[in-house]
């Protein structure tokens, strides 16, 4: 039987009874999210169960912290009623909505900053957009003290540096990392392609279309230098009208960038579409 979903906007409420249903045995997994959830998110909780998760805890929480000024920290979607029946229907068993308030307390003056694998990609496009991620994803952990936390894919960059901060700082916390969902024209689910125009959404397929790319030329000849791969990559970007942020080749491990493209190497990039910033990435 599905169990009634609790929500709570407090972070002290939360953290009683995460640690009364510890107390008792259960099995808590976290899903960190910014909401207006789609079936990326899903997929999350859907992660979690499969994991043997007893209560599924979704945060929904856009994080002031790690967008910077010139950001759509203002204009991110929002839908707290939308976000709330979909996370009943895919088995949640708590949601958090907390504000930004009762999150960052007046004089809020620590941060975690992780220094080598966010340097870098988005790192360096978002001057310290990972300082706010470490910072509220340690907040969740301390509140939820989950024994695993479900993080997607797609933000390749992030489940990194996250699963770095989990290992330096010794959090007992599992990280899962679950694989990108896309739509049926290969383009990956995400909050922000409600920004896109008909025209832009055509156009972002090319995201995909340039990993497939890789990936066919590694399976084609085993490993190829990244330079050559590289070129074709960004030629078919901007030939469907996008501009590239960065389009780089990294150990999936280190995140160091490499030369030659082969098994364990996975290719990041970040376009602009219009106004709008994507993010995609293939593990090889
Ligand atoms: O991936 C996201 O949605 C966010 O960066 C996260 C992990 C929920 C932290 O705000």
């Amino acid at each position: 039987m599905k169990k009634a979903l609790k929500t709570f906007s407090d972070p002290q409420k939360l953290q009683k009874w995460c640690a009364a249903r510890r107390e008792a045995g259960a099995r808590i997994a976290l899903v960190p999210t910014m909401g207006y959830l789609h079936e990326g998110h899903l997929s999350l909780i859907a992660a979690a169960r499969k994991k043997g998760a007893d209560e599924i805890v979704v945060s929904v929480f856009v994080n002031p912290v790690q967008f910077g000024p010139n950001e759509d920290y203002e204009k991110y979607p929002r839908d707290e009623k939308a976000d709330l029946a979909k996370c009943r229907a895919a088995g949640a068993t708590a949601v958090f909505f907390p504000t930004p308030a009762n999150m960052y307390l007046d004089g809020y003056s620590t941060y975690i900053t992780e220094e080598t694998l966010a340097a870098g990609l988005c790192g360096a496009r978002r001057p310290g957009h990972f300082r706010g991620v470490c910072t509220v994803v340690a907040k969740l952990f301390n509140i939820v003290h989950p024994h695993l936390a479900v993080f997607g894919q797609k933000d390749f960059q992030q489940a990194a540096v996250i699963k770095r901060m989990v290992r330096d700082l010794n959090f007992d916390v599992q990280i899962v990392v679950s694989p990108i969902v896309r739509e049926p024209s290969g383009l990956a689910r995400s909050s922000r392609n409600t920004y896109l125009s008909d025209d832009e959404r055509t156009r972002a397929v090319a995201l995909s279309q340039a990993l497939r790319l890789a990936k066919a030329d590694v399976a084609a000849e085993g490993s190829v230098p990244w330079r050559a791969c590289r070129a074709k990559i960004v030629k078919m970007l901007e030939k469907a009208g996008l501009t590239v942020d960065y389009v780089e080749a990294v150990d999936s491990e280190t995140l160091a960038p490499v030369k030659t493209l082969a098994k364990g190497v996975a290719v990041l990039l970040a376009v602009w579409c219009g106004k709008t910033r994507l993010i995609d990435n293939i593990e090889l």
